[in-house]
C-alpha cells in the first residue's frame, strides 16, 4: 500500500496486494481501478474524467451520500450528496498476505453541517481488495434525534459492448424509472437488456446482481471484443444491507450532454448500483450505525 499523487496531483492509495490491484482516491474514497490478479480490470473509467477538488470523478465507485440525485428541498445542494466531493481521511491500511484492507473516515465538518443534510454523524468505508472487492459503508448517527439519509455504491463496470450485456438477478422487481412514466413500474421477467437510455432504481432488491458481458442476444452470441479482456466475463454484485438497485446507462445524448464523459464510452460501461434510496433510505436513532455491503467478483 503506498500513498500518492494521482491525476491531478490529487492524493490516491495504491494498493498492489497479493491477489488484486485498486486504487482509491481520497477525494470522495473514491475506487477507480480494481483488478483480481491476472484479470483485466473490471471497474470502468472515464477516459474524460476531471480530477479536481470540486467536483466528482467520472467513473469508478461514487459515494452517494447522504442523498441520492438532486436533494429535494435544496435544489441547490450537488447531486448525489457531499460525500464524493469531499477528502476523505485514510484511518487504516493492513495486508493481511492475501487481501489488503483499507478503512476511509469522513465526519460532519462545517461544509456538511452547512449543508442540506446538517446532521453529525461518522461513516467509515472499508475497501477490501483482493480476488473479490469488497465495499462497505458504516454510518453512524451522532445527532440525538432520529437521521435518514440515501446511500449508494454508484460502481460504473467495464464491458466490452452494452447492447451484449445483460443483467440478471433483478427479476421482477418494481421499478421507478427516472426518465419518467408511471412509478413504480413492473420489472421485466428476464434480464436487464440495453436498447437505450436506461436509468432505473429497482426497489426491494436485497440479493445478488449479476453483469454478463457478451450475453445471448437474439439467439446469437455478440462479439463484442471492444475492451480487451471484458469479453464474455461475469461480475457478481452481492450485498448485505441494501434494498435497492440503480442500473444505469446514459446512451447516445446523455452522454454527449456530460462535459466528463466522452461521447462514444457509454458503450463500454454500464452502472449496477448498491443501494439504499427512495422508499430503501435509512432511518437511524440516536447512536446506531447501519453498513451497505457490496461484493465484486468474477465469476463463471
Ligand atoms: C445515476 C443516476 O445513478 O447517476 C442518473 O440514476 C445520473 O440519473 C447518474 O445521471 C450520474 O450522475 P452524476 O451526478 O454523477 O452525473
Amino acid at each position: 500500500v503506498r500513498v500518492g499523487p494521482g491525476h491531478g496531483g490529487l492524493p490516491v492509495v495504491f494498493v498492489a496486494g497479493r491477489t488484486g490491484s485498486a486504487e482509491i482516491y481520497l477525494h470522495g474514497a473514491h475506487v477507480t481501478h480494481w483488478a483480481p490478479a491476472g484479470a483485466a480490470p473490471v471497474i470502468w473509467m472515464s477516459a474524460a474524467s476531471r480530477y479536481v477538488p470540486d467536483a466528482p470523478l467520472r467513473g469508478g465507485v461514487p459515494l452517494c451520500f447522504p442523498w441520492f440525485g438532486a436533494h429535494d428541498g435544496d435544489a441547490a445542494a450537488p447531486a448525489h450528496g457531499f460525500a464524493r466531493l469531499l477528502d476523505w481521511e485514510l484511518a487504516d491500511a493492513q495486508d493481511d498476505g492475501d487481501d489488503v484492507v483499507a478503512t476511509f473516515r469522513l465526519a460532519d465538518s462545517p461544509a456538511t453541517r452547512s449543508s442540506a443534510w446538517p446532521h453529525r454523524f461518522e461513516a467509515r468505508y472499508t475497501v477490501t481488495v483482493g480476488a473479490r472487492l469488497t465495499l462497505a459503508l458504516e454510518v453512524t448517527n451522532l445527532d440525538p434525534s432520529d437521521v435518514m439519509f440515501e446511500e449508494a455504491l454508484h460502481t460504473y463496470l467495464r464491458v466490452s459492448d452494452i447492447a451484449s450485456t445483460e443483467v440478471t438477478g433483478l427479476e421482477g422487481a418494481p421499478f421507478l424509472d427516472r426518465l419518467g412514466g408511471p412509478d413504480p413500474q413492473a420489472g421485466e421477467d428476464g434480464p436487464v437488456r440495453f436498447a437505450g437510455e436506461t436509468d432505473r432504481i429497482y426497489l426491494g432488491t436485497r440479493s445478488a446482481a449479476t453483469v454478463v458481458d457478451g450475453a445471448v442476444v437474439d439467439g446469437a452470441v455478440v462479439d463484442g471484443g471492444v475492451v480487451d479482456g471484458a469479453v464474455g466475463r461475469r461480475v457478481r454484485i452481492d450485498k448485505l444491507g441494501s434494498g435497492s438497485t440503480v442500473v444505469w446507462n446514459p446512451w447516445v445524448d446523455k452522454s454527449a450532454a456530460m462535459a466528463d464523459f466522452g461521447d462514444d464510452e457509454w458503450t463500454t460501461m454500464v452502472c449496477v448500483e448498491t443501494c439504499n434510496i427512495r422508499t430503501d433510505a435509512v432511518r437511524l436513532a440516536p447512536g446506531q450505525s447501519h453498513t451497505m455491503t457490496a461484493v465484486l467478483g468474477l465469476t463463471a
